[in-house]
């Protein structure tokens, strides 16, 4: 009989104990896969005595999650706790240290402090793999970093945040606001009581410094990632935009240029005839350009207990497996510092909307000011009648800072009414 393979879980909440059910259902075919047994020997999690539908009757338990590093009988700690710091971090540091297998759903944890933790587990010679901290059941690190490992990735991008794509799919398909959505969410469980990691796109901004460091070998750099949410988005940008043939989509988005990394979150105008923009619900999907291999879209569930733990539990079968592949793709120290494209460097095509007096000459002051930033327009339409008028234009490609540059000038002006708002539109 070979030896077993031995998991310490810390963290019994949807994710830790959706990882026991899963071991507990298939446990024969985790051992023919892994060529081993694939055994819990030891869990925590604060409250020993809450009814989690699951039976801990077999396994070791442990008040103090750091204690999982030190037992003889655990081979590989799973980390299902959560938080950048604390006693998810605590516990990672031991565990390599330890010489433990470590895997982790913990995406803020591997946003700050995934460098140091790839380090210490290529010191320690063991397994560091956080598959289902990125977009949840999606197989989308292990696709890049092993499947795409022969291609120069040039762009990756996707929908990886579930309740914000919930939100405005739900806003496009029923006309309700975004306060009405976000409580429809909260109330069906896609959306935390505190939703401003999600709508703020901080979620998204920790998954794609991740993904980015994966794709193009850099190291990871959160701190680099442009972030803003969705609660500025409003139900006429999105019947605007759908008249305008796009969806609005919080899109996360990583490029390579010769300049700089870019990364960014940011609500965006996509061509609503296309996989990013068809996209509804909690589903969530990443793209890859390759150059040798082209466009390769990953799409599925990107949260909840089955499709994280699924992740979870194909690491654990890697590292059963004697598979150590390095954490980001190639070793730590052939990671490369990239500088930071700067902000007004990007361009793109834009949507703007001003609020109008409807007064003679408004129009065209507008278009003056656009012109003297150096911001052509495509295309432009007033919606309806009334004081202030929504008027909204499309412009050609355009840089950032001339965006920002005219949206200042124009908010400025008598005739603005309220804030200007500008939109990304992103060919995907
Ligand atoms: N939920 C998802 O769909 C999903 C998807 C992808 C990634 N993730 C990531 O997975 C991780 C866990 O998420 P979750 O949704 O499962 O969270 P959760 O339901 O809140 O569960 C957290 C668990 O951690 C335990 N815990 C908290 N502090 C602890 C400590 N000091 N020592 C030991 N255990 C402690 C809690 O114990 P008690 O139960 O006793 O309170 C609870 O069991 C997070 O990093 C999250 O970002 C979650």
């Amino acid at each position: 009989m070979s030896t077993p393979f031995r998991l310490g879980i810390a963290g019994l909440g949807t994710v830790g104990a959706g990882v026991v059910k899963i071991v507990q259902a298939h446990g024969a075919a985790l051992a023919a896969k892994a060529g081993r047994p694939v055994e819990i020997t030891a869990v925590s999690a604060r409250n020993r005595g809450l009814d989690r539908g699951i039976d801990l009757s077999p396994f070791g338990w442990e008040d103090d999650a750091t204690r999982l590093a030190r037992r003889d009988d655990v081979d590989c700690v799973v980390e299902a706790i959560g938080g950048a710091g604390g006693p998810a971090r605590a516990l990672a540091e031991q565990a390599l240290a330890a010489g433990k297998h470590l895997v982790t759903a913990n995406k803020a944890l591997i946003a700050h402090h995934g460098h140091e933790l790839a380090e210490a587990a290529e010191a320690a010679g063991v397994a560091l793999r956080f598959e289902a901290a990125v977009a949840g059941g999606i197989p989308v690190l292990k696709g890049i970093g092993e499947g795409l490992a022969a291609n120069a990735i040039s762009r990756i991008f996707g929908v990886l945040n579930g309740t914000c794509n919930y939100i405005l799919s739900e806003m496009e398909a029923t006309g309700a606001d975004y306060a009405d959505v976000l409580a429809e969410a909260q109330r069906l469980g896609y959306a935390e009581a505190d939703p401003s990691f999600d709508v703020g796109g901080i979620d998204a901004a920790h998954k794609l410094a991740i993904l980015a460091a994966m794709a193009f070998g850099t190291r990871i750099d959160f701190d680099g990632v442009v972030t803003e949410g969705i609660e500025r988005i409003t139900l006429a940008d999105i019947r605007t935009a759908r008249d305008m043939g796009y969806s609005i989509k919080l899109l996360a988005l990583a490029r390579m240029h010769d300049s700089g990394l870019e990364q960014r979150v940011r609500p965006c105008m996509v061509p609503e005839k296309t996989p990013i923009g068809a996209l509804a619900g909690v589903t969530n999907a990443v793209v890859a350009e390759g150059d040798f291999v082209g466009q390769c879209i990953f799409t599925g569930p990107g949260a909840g207990a089955g499709p994280t733990a699924s992740a979870i539990l194909a690491d654990v079968l890697d590292a059963a497996r004697g598979h150590l592949s390095p954490a980001f793709g190639r070793p730590a120290a052939c990671l490369t510092a990239a500088p930071r494209l700067q902000h007004g460097e990007e361009h793109s095509p834009y949507y703007l909307r001003f609020m109008l007096a409807d007064r003679p000459g408004a129009l065209a002051s507008i278009a003056s000011a656009l012109g003297e930033a150096g911001v052509s327009i495509h295309r432009m339409r007033q919606y309806g009648q009334g004081d202030p008028v929504p008027v909204v234009i499309e412009t050609h490609d355009a840089r950032r800072d001339a965006i920002d540059a005219a949206l200042i000038a124009i908010a400025a002006l008598p005739v603005s009414m309220a804030p200007p708002v500008a939109i990304r539109i992103e060919e995907v």
